[in-house]
């Protein structure tokens, strides 16, 4: 296994970049990586010869300073998990390198990205999408690779690739799911163990034959999701448990 490089500058990660002339394959994350990141990097290893991996907790996508903080940060970790599956380099920018407008400039979009996730958390997709177009801007990626548990993320995003002209192919990762069928999500080590064992209801509440049924899984469960709902053939819900905000979805 080849060293994992490391840059924290964008302009140290740019020049290295260019000097690169191999496809190069990107996983962007905001760290606190897990199987589902790993299944990413492997599949961006096995497919391009180089796989930069980046690690930025995104302040413009948080609808809440108290989500922001609290999100899991083990940077250690994530190096030896992007070294072990096949990562060549990690990009860990600050906000200010990545930000050098300090966000006077955004994308948005405005169909799609006002539903499911973005009706209550106004814009949340504005800085996904504006830190993606960035961060594809600096990696420079034949391919990018996007997990499906973000099924709205990932809609938005390839449009939005599609929209711009931006020459990366973006690539759908089924969701990784643990034994009993909840979604790996950087949000679940802080469940608490009776959250965590709650927690499978939201996936099983998808596979319900109707909505209806669905909902009443889910309200037997203590559980009032914020939605659960039907969208391009696929079911999606959102809900809180233990105070943690958790998203699935299943193709019907
Ligand atoms: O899915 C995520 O972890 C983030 O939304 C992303 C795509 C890395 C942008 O910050």
């Amino acid at each position: 296994m080849s060293d994992l490089r490391a840059f924290s500058s964008i302009r140290e990660f740019i020049l290295w970049r260019d000097s690169l002339d191999v496809a190069v394959g990107f996983v962007p994350t905001m760290g606190a990586l897990h199987s589902g990141h790993s299944e990413l990097i492997k599949r961006s290893a096995a497919e391009n010869k180089v796989s930069v991996v980046s690690i930025f907790v995104n302040p413009t996508q948080f609808n809440s300073q108290e989500d922001l903080q609290k999100y899991p940060r083990t940077l250690e970790n994530d190096l030896d998990m992007a070294k072990t599956s096949g990562a060549s380099a990690v990009l860990l920018p600050t906000f200010d390198e990545i930000y050098p407008d300090k966000y006077r400039y955004k994308l948005s979009e405005s169909e799609f990205s006002k539903e499911l996730c973005g009706a209550e958390r106004a814009g949340h997709f504005d800085g996904v999408l504006t830190v993606v177009m960035k961060l594809l801007q600096i990696v420079q990626p034949q391919k990018a690779y996007f997990g499906e548990k973000d099924f709205q993320q990932l809609q938005l995003i390839s449009d939005m690739v599609r929209a711009f002209f931006v020459r990366t192919e973006i690539v759908a990762c089924s969701t990784v799911r643990e034994a009993d069928g909840l979604a790996m999500s950087s949000r679940n080590v802080r469940l608490s163990s009776a959250g965590r064992e709650l927690a499978p209801v939201l996936f099983r509440s998808l596979g319900a034959k109707t909505l209806a049924e669905a909902r009443s899984a889910l309200l037997s469960a203590g559980i009032e999701p914020e939605y659960l709902e039907e969208h391009y053939g696929r079911r999606f819900i959102a809900a809180f448990i233990d105070g943690v905000r958790l998203i699935d979805n299943v193709k019907l």
